[in-house]
């Protein structure tokens, strides 16, 4: 429940990136021996796969609130828990990291946000090309090398995909000779993943580019690797430092990674000041109205996408959003059309008409990004916003609450997901 009209001042601490966080978890599964994993997001999805890890034979403790020490050496192959699986879109690295340990795999269909069809198809070619025959029956993927080893091949991926690329580093990291993928995305959690497994033996080049080059080894040994700091929950600071015209130090972040979104902001007319590993967001008085396309890495992320469309409902003019990632992610438009935003939307363009005053309303996060994009609004619309499944925020924003609450939001929980009452906490801090 967010009560409106309030504008953020303060400094807030950015955690460690869930994107990059849930392809390392399953990264860990091929190293032999232990893996002490620093700047772990607390968000479900993270909980998710560390439950699934555990529930393979993984033996896996906390040592502090965000350091996790995680050792597969034990884990042996069986079938991944199928509840979980399929609650999470990036249950599908394990299919790599599975097919790399055991030269087989058996998963769910994954899960995730609804935005549209999501095909697996450039992820199931660049598994074929490595030499594994992947079978879809009855919602599940059946993942088997053809002579217990995986093979390096070269794989020109048909669209950037950020799935498909961390996917086949994972299973090209163990497999025979040396795998090309040329066309691959090249979002900054692409490098993280790259960095995480050349520390513990690997020897992957090009992480960042569109080629990236995996020479297969033998075998990753332990070590401990810092995971970078989320771009996307930067970001959704930053836009709601500027849509409610407030001023928010922004720490633990790499500014490089927010050009994308600092160069929109300041189109808008909010100022931002980069820092060593900080940034300085101060909102107009008046914002503008700007027009923004998304793109995979360095564009604008479509991660960005909805808290945008929320801060451009109160920017001064007519603005025209663009999706160039997904078929259908403006779902979510309908529940800002309930707190009074007027946007139109036509296939993969909304085209927002400003300078609105918002009120606050009951609406529906629908998905992860959705969620953050109404409570964004819901702190910029007069009254009170009531934000229903907010289970969704909770995959990606470690304490959203409590972080915006300390800028100076004033947002309550009234009613504790269900998920969340009933979820026994899978790991203890020694
Ligand atoms: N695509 C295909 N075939 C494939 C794979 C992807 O056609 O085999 C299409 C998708 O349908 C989409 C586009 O390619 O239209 C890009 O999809 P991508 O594979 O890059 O997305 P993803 O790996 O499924 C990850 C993030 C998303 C983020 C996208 C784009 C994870 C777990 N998810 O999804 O994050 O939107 O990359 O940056 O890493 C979020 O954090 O809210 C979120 C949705």
């Amino acid at each position: 429940m967010i009560n409106g009209g309030t504008t953020l001042h303060g400094e807030v601490e950015i955690s460690g990136a869930k994107n990059a966080a849930v392809a390392i978890i399953p990264a860990a599964l091929m190293v032999d021996g232990v893996c002490v994993i620093e700047n772990m997001p607390q968000i479900s999805d993270t909980e998710m796969l560390l439950t699934i890890l555990k529930e393979l034979g993984a033996k896996i403790r906390y040592l502090n609130r965000s350091t996790v020490e995680i050792d597969c050496t034990d884990v042996w192959m069986q079938d991944a828990p199928y509840d979980l699986m399929r609650k999470i879109r990036a249950s599908y690295y394990l299919i790599g990291a599975m097919l790399g340990r055991f030269g087989h795999a058996k998963t769910t269909m994954p899960g995730g946000c609804n935005f549209g069809v999501r095909p697996i198809d450039q992820h199931i070619k660049g598994m074929n090309a490595l030499g594994a025959d992947i079978d879809i029956k009855s919602g599940f993927i059946y993942a088997d090398s053809r002579d217990g080893k995986l093979h390096g091949a070269r794989i020109y991926l048909d669209k950037v995909s950020v799935g498909a690329t961390m996917n086949i580093i994972l299973a090209a990291t163990l497999a025979q000779g040396r795998t090309i993928i040329e066309n691959a995305a090249r979002e900054p959690h692409i490098v993280d993943l790259a960095n995480f497994l050349n520390s513990m033996g690997a020897d992957i080049r090009g992480a960042g580019t569109d080629t990236v080059k995996v020479n297969g080894v033998d075998r990753l040994h332990g070590g401990s690797y810092a995971l970078i700091p989320d771009q996307i929950e930067a970001g959704t600071y930053m836009v709601a430092a500027a849509a409610t015209g407030g001023e928010v130090l922004i720490k633990n972040v790499i500014p490089r990674h927010l050009e994308c979104i600092s160069a929109k902001l300041r189109e808008t007319g909010t100022i931002v000041q980069e820092y060593g590993d900080a940034v300085l967001v101060k909102g107009a008085s008046a914002l503008r109205k700007i027009n923004v396309k998304t793109l995979p890495y360095p564009g604008f992320p479509t991660d960005m996408q909805p808290p945008m469309c929320a801060l451009l409902c109160v920017a001064n003019g007519t603005s025209v959003v663009t999706e160039g990632v997904y078929d259908n992610r403006f779902k979510y438009v309908n529940e800002l059309r309930k707190m009074g935003a007027e946007i139109q939307v036509d296939g993969r363009v909304a085209v927002v008409e400003g300078g609105k005053r918002l009120s606050g309303a009951p609406v529906m996060a629908c998905d992860l990004r959705a969620g953050a994009a109404m409570v964004i609004a819901g702190m910029c619309a007069a009254g009170t916003t009531v934000v229903e499944d907010v289970r969704f925020i909770e995959r990606g924003y470690e304490n959203f609450v409590g972080k915006l609450n300390s800028l100076g939001a004033d947002i309550r929980i009234v009613d504790e997901p269900e998920e969340r009452r009933g979820r026994e906490k899978i790991v203890s801090i020694v």
